[in-house]
């Protein structure tokens, strides 16, 4: 090895030899990120990953026959998972090294999300070339974005969220977009007499949590239903009275006209006049700010402009809720992650 590197040496010269090596190094970071991102996608939405926490460890060629897989596909993916030190593998056994542990913990939300939006990378050239639109030609996954968008927030909105729920002693609470359920069950768990009723306008996301209740709607607490929140047709009639509404990232996507979003504040008003209104969304963070703190946030806003989602600054959704006619009764905004939570009435 030493005779080589010698030998390059010899032929590129000292300084041109190490700069050559450190950029390449650099480049590789970002091929590397895509390479592994895409390996770690297939074994994470195949299931294998997670029957890798479950179990410990797996045997590749049995897992390839349990499930028909192509044992080359399968061998070349976790060679070079193992080569990148997210997974250990002496075949013929494969398990998580501590390094794919973690990417299975907290940043899992972030792998879900861009795979939710992965139709659009796939399509760039094509909406570059307005071959294809957004919304026309192509949508992001809807059920991952409930999953990941559910998972993010569960490390920091959602608690905040529910705080401002549970404090204000609510009971019944009507979830506008409500994803993957998550904020609701939360607050299922927490709390054994609230009731929580949520409605997407998705029927792949209601169907995913339709399956999701079948097996724990926390005996029947926990309800959906597939609406548009612009036209809510009749609830259950067995629900109590709501004394909640709340909505986290929802409202965002209709921005781009305030008008609406205002009439269905003041619909829901006159509707749910009892009701406590909490609201989760993205706030605009300032891009000098940003631009020193390069954050997940750099990525999320990508996501957005490609799949046409204004993202409005605090003060503009201040002026919204103003507009409609609510009162802020408690507000906290997290610059850190470009987050706004109001309780309003
Ligand atoms: C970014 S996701 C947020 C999901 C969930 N609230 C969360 O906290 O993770 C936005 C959700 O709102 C739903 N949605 C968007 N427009 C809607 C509408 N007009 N009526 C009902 N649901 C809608 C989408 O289907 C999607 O599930």
């Amino acid at each position: 090895m030493l005779s080589q590197i010698l030998k390059i040496i010899r032929l590129l010269g000292l300084r041109k030899a190490a700069r050559m090596k450190k950029h390449h190094e650099q480049g590789l970071e970002f091929v590397r990120g895509y390479a592994a991102t895409c390996c770690w996608w297939t074994l994470l939405n195949h299931g294998f990953l997670d029957k890798l926490a479950q179990n410990g460890s797996a045997s590749l060629d049995t897992y390839a026959a349990q499930y028909g897989l192509q044992p080359d596909v399968l061998h070349a993916l976790v060679e070079y998972l193992h080569g990148i030190g997210l997974l250990h593998y002496a075949p013929p056994l494969v398990r998580l090294s501590e390094k794919g542990k973690i990417l299975l913990a907290e940043p899992r939300g972030l792998f879900e999300l861009l795979w939710a939006y992965e139709p659009c990378f796939a399509a760039l050239p094509d909406l570059l070339t307005r071959t294809k639109k957004y919304g026309r030609d192509l949508t992001r996954r809807i059920t991952w974005v409930g999953l990941g968008s559910g998972r993010l927030c569960e490390q920091l909105p959602y608690p905040v969220l529910r705080r401002m729920i549970l404090d204000r002693r609510c009971q019944m609470v009507l979830d506008l977009g409500c994803g993957d359920l998550a904020l609701l069950a939360g607050l299922c768990r927490l709390n054994p007499k609230i009731r929580g009723h949520g409605v997407d306008c998705e029927s792949d996301m209601v169907r995913y949590n339709q399956k999701l209740l079948a097996q724990n709607d926390f005996n029947r607490r926990l309800t959906v239903q597939q609406a548009d929140i612009f036209h809510l047709p009749a609830l259950p009639p067995d629900l109590p009275p709501i004394d909640c509404i709340t909505a986290c990232d929802t409202f965002h996507e209709y921005l781009g006209n305030q008008s609406v979003l205002i009439q269905l504040l003041q619909d829901l008003k006159k509707r749910f006049p009892n009701a406590l209104f909490v609201i989760g969304e993205f706030c605009r963070q300032d891009p000098g700010w940003l631009l020193r703190h390069p954050t997940a946030s750099l990525e999320h806003h990508l996501f957005h402009q490609l799949s046409g989602q204004p993202i409005g600054s605090a003060q503009q959704w201040r002026d919204l809720f103003r507009q409609a006619g609510l009162t802020i009764l408690e507000e906290q905004i997290f610059d850190l992650i470009g987050h706004g939570y109001f309780a309003l009435k």
